[in-house]
C-alpha cells in the first residue's frame, strides 16, 4: 500500500514536471515578429496605465515590483498577452476583475513603458490573442 502511495506521488510529480517544462511554448522565439521593442502603445495610454496603477495597484505593490533587472529577468521570455492575461484575471488582489479589459491594457501598457520599451503610434489593445504572440524581448 504504501509502495504504491509512493508510486502515484512520483507519477504525479513527473506529469507536473513535464507540464513545466511545455509552458514556455506559448512565448515565442526573439527572432518570430516584433517584440515590446517595437512600440506597442502610446504616451497618452501609459499616463493613463500609470494613474490606474497609482489608484488601483499602488496600495499593495510598488513600481519597482514591476520593472528593472529581476521583472525582466521572469519576463522577457513571457509574452506581454501572458501578463495582461493574468493581471485581468488575478489582479486586484482582493477585487480580481473589476477593471476594465481597456484599463488592463493601459496598466499593461504601463508596466511595458517602465521596462524602458519606447512608446509608438499605435494603443495597445485589450484581448489576448495578438499580445500573446509579442514577447517581452529586451528592452532596446
Ligand atoms: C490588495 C492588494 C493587491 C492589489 C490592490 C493588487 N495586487 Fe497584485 N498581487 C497581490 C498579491 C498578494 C500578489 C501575490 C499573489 C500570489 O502569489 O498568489 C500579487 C501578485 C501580482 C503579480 C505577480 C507578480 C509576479 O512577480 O509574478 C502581478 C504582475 C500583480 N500582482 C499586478 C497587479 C496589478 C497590475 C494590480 C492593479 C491592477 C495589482 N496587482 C493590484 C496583491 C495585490
Amino acid at each position: 500500500m504504501r509502495r504504491s502511495r509512493l508510486l502515484i506521488l512520483y507519477v504525479v510529480a513527473v506529469v507536473f514536471a513535464a507540464c513545466g517544462t511545455q509552458a514556455p511554448q506559448i512565448a515565442p522565439g526573439p527572432s518570430n515578429g516584433p517584440t515590446a521593442a517595437a512600440g506597442l502603445f502610446t504616451e497618452a495610454q501609459s499616463t493613463r496605465g500609470d494613474a490606474l496603477f497609482a489608484s488601483r495597484c499602488g496600495s499593495c505593490h510598488a513600481t519597482r515590483e514591476f520593472s528593472g533587472r529581476i521583472f525582466m529577468i521572469g519576463w522577457e521570455t513571457r509574452s506581454v498577452g501572458e501578463f495582461y492575461e493574468f493581471i485581468r484575471t488575478a489582479m486586484p488582489y482582493d477585487q480580481p476583475g473589476s477593471l476594465s479589459d481597456q484599463e488592463y491594457a493601459d496598466v499593461t501598457a504601463y508596466v511595458v513603458s517602465l521596462n524602458g520599451f519606447p512608446a509608438g503610434s499605435q494603443e495597445l489593445a485589450p484581448g489576448a490573442d495578438t499580445l500573446n504572440e509579442i514577447p517581452f524581448g529586451s528592452a532596446p
